[in-house]
């Protein structure tokens, strides 16, 4: 794709004008900076998300702390939990300020302690305040102003309800939707049955791409695999990861090439963790702990021989006071170990099946 500036054709490549394409989702004690530092290091492309802060947070709390992030992170959007409209602008503000991509509120968390806030999903019943707020959002900053959200909430049963709920936060302003393919039953199910036991309604997602074009729609939910990614992407802009990223992160491995069309070699899970230990020194040399970084990695060697001794190793060491990189190249050797068994095993095995075959 080309745009024409009057002054000179500058060539767009028009994979990388879609942000949205794969996102890592916005997830409470999993999604921080360091996990996302991590996360980076498999993929340079995907956008990532905060944990979601609410205003009452930045406002009267720690906002640095809050709102710090590493360089390296970038694209990141901030995620908001709130319903006050002029609350909401000044942390929007922030956001720009502190030089997030985007600014996220979030109307799809369904816990009790959201619904008390009264936001999150409860807000799906309550278009036209969301609307209010992303109307005050984008008046106070300048990068986008996204929703997430469910399909429904309780007895929202049509998909005429979920199209009105987008018409109207996009008459406020909006372009991108998450989408997260499920209703939210706010009474009877915890946060996390309400992960899994909705029905996944893709189609819901694919028909609000159909009827509003003009919008960028991200579908989250359920997606185990970048095949599933691709199938997706085939109906809609973009995709949205949450467990399957943090408990088998090595999947991100090949997104930049397989999704962004990049054409840099894919890292081993070895390397990943090579190029971690830097930054888990300096972490370290600021009197941080090892278990603040490692909780986040201890499924980088999912489904491989050895893969439980490392989760292990690390659950049972990284917390001791004092704990450094050693107890990270520990649980490597580990998997070097186990590697070469199982290698050794396979070869003994593959003898005896010829030896059989000869004999016969
Ligand atoms: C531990 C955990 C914490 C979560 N915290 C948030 C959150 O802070 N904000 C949010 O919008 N969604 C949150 N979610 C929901 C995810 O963003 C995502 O919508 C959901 O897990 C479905 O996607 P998945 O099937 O790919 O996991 C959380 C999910 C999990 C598992």
């Amino acid at each position: 794709m080309e745009k024409s500036t009057g002054v000179a054709t500058i060539a767009i490549n028009p994979i990388a004008m879609r942000p949205h394409r794969l996102c890592i989702a916005p997830m409470m004690n999993c999604s921080d900076h360091h996990c996302r530092y991590f996360w980076r290091l498999l993929t340079k492309n995907a956008l990532l998300y905060t944990e979601m802060v609410t205003p009452a947070a930045l406002i009267h709390g720690d906002r640095e702390g809050f709102l710090l992030f590493n360089p390296e992170e970038h694209p990141v959007a901030l995620q908001l939990g709130g319903s006050h409209p002029q609350d909401l602008a000044r942390c929007a503000r922030w956001a720009e300020e502190w030089g997030y991509e985007e600014v996220n509120l979030n109307c799809g968390c369904p816990s009790d302690r959201v619904q008390s806030g009264m936001f999150g999903a409860c807000l799906m019943a309550q278009p036209a305040l969301v609307a209010e707020c992303v109307a005050a959002m984008s008046a106070n900053c300048a990068i986008p102003v996204t929703v997430k959200h469910r399909i429904g909430i309780d007895d929202m049963e049509s998909y005429s309800q979920l199209l009105d709920f987008v018409r109207t936060i996009a008459a406020a302003g909006c372009r991108t939707f998450i989408v997260h393919a499920r209703k939210a039953w706010l009474r009877g199910l915890s946060p996390r049955e309400n992960r899994e036991i909705p029905p996944l309604k893709y189609d819901w997602v694919y028909r609000l791409k159909q009827e509003c074009p003009q919008l960028n729609i991200v579908l989250n939910g359920g997606i185990n695999s970048l095949d599933e990614c691709a199938e997706h992407l085939r109906r809609v802009d973009g995709v949205m990861i949450g467990r399957e990223a943090y408990t088998n992160p090595y999947l991100l491995a090949e997104v930049d090439q397989r999704l962004f069309g990049s054409n840099t070699t894919v890292a081993t899970r070895e390397e990943i963790l090579l190029q971690l230990l830097p930054y888990v020194e300096q972490h370290l040399s600021r009197g941080g702990q090892l278990n603040y970084i490692s909780r986040h990695i201890l499924g980088l060697f999912q489904n491989l021989p050895g893969a439980r001794k490392f989760r292990r190793h690390l659950s049972e060491n990284a917390y001791k006071p004092g704990a450094g990189i050693e107890v990270l190249e520990q649980g490597l050797a580990l998997i070097r170990q186990e590697t070469e068994r199982a290698e050794v095993q396979a070869a003994a095995r593959t003898t005896a099946r010829a030896a059989e075959r000869t004999a016969l």
